[in-house]
């Protein structure tokens, strides 16, 4: 196996403001009980007047860099997935750059919506392996409550706002990512549909037909990935899925036989927080690491675009 791309290091951050059901109660016409039965979502976090997708990416990369313990300038190329960069130009990553002291590198942003941390990994993990980079910082990050309507009932009590980053080495070759997966149909635009931050398009979804979509693609995309890697979901330590709706995943994870306890699921407190909602669970799982096990992270979005990526441990 061709491993690369190797987390050595892992940082998060989120909105500062913790949003409850119970708050949206008092807000929108609904309940405290339709949003957590319905979404599995408890609270979310929204960024605060001084915070936006920027200031996410750049705390969460501050965190990462510090986590791995590796001097900020030996960071080669910057990716960053992104869909809320308030301004189209410059973009998210050459910022970042800026912040934590990089610059003369490569910086790009990727937009494939909540498949975009899934799509911006196997870009970095190709760069480490054609020898383009030595070290990536990789982020997901996005501020969902600037492209989401605040009175839209049906889409406001589902989104937050993170950032979740990743310090990729090239590695040894026998751990890290091995195998992705990367697919989108514009066909299906029409289901999901934003502006940008600031525009007066807010974001739209068909819920229902995303949801039957995402039921039926989490569990093919991780037998796919598995199965033509010759790795046995047994040998698989985590799912990481994205994160839209609690009953999405369980449905996934119910399929595929997987014990709960090895699916991953954040959207309970931090909503649905698009390119940054796989990259934000590793904080919470990088100490229990088994090494010689594998992770899948599967991931879908608008577009509708969708990947998988395979990670040995
Ligand atoms: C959005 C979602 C939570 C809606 O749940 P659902 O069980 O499909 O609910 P429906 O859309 O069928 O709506 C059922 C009813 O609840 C109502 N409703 C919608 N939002 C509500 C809310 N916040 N509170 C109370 N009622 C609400 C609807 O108006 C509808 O009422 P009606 O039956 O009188 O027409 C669910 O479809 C979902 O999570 N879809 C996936 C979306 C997604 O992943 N998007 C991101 C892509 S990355």
């Amino acid at each position: 196996m061709n491993a690369a791309g190797k987390i050595i290091g892992a940082g998060r951050a989120l909105g500062g403001r913790v949003v409850t059901n119970k708050d949206l109660e008092k807000v929108l016409d609904t309940t405290e009980d339709w949003i957590s039965t319905r979404t599995g979502i408890l609270e979310r976090r929204f960024v605060t007047e001084d915070e936006d997708c920027v200031s996410l990416a750049i705390e969460a990369s501050k965190r990462a860099i510090e986590h791995a313990d590796v001097p900020a300038d030996s960071i080669d190329l910057i990716v960053c997935a992104t869909s809320t960069n308030p301004e189209s130009m410059p973009s998210v990553a050459c910022l970042v750059g800026e912040a934590i002291g990089v610059t003369g590198v490569g910086a790009m942003d990727l937009g494939a919506a909540c498949a975009g941390y899934a799509y911006a990994a196997s870009v970095a993990d190709s760069m480490l392996k054609s020898g383009a980079a030595n070290r990536v910082l990789l982020i997901g990050a996005d501020a969902m409550t600037h492209i989401v309507d605040e009175n839209d009932r049906s889409t406001s009590i589902l989104f937050g706002d993170g950032a979740g980053a990743v310090i990729l080495d090239k590695g040894d070759g026998e751990s890290g990512f091995v195998d992705h997966i990367l697919g989108a149909d514009g066909s299906m635009a029409p289901l999901g549909r934003a502006g940008h931050p600031g525009d007066d398009q807010k974001l739209f979804q068909n819920g229902r037909e995303i949801f039957k979509f995402a039921v039926k693609m989490f569990p093919q995309m991780v037998e796919k990935i598995a199965a033509r890697n010759d790795v046995s979901l047994d040998d698989v330590q985590y799912v990481i899925p994205h994160q839209a709706n609690a009953r999405i995943i369980q449905a996934a994870g119910r399929k595929l036989d997987i014990p709960e306890e090895r699916v991953v699921v954040n959207v309970d407190h931090f909503g649905n927080t698009s390119a940054a909602s796989i990259p934000l669970s590793y904080p919470d799982i990088f100490d229990d690491f088994e090494p010689g096990k594998y992770i899948i992270t599967v991931g879908f979005g608008f577009g509708l675009t969708w990947a998988a990526n395979l990670y040995k441990i």
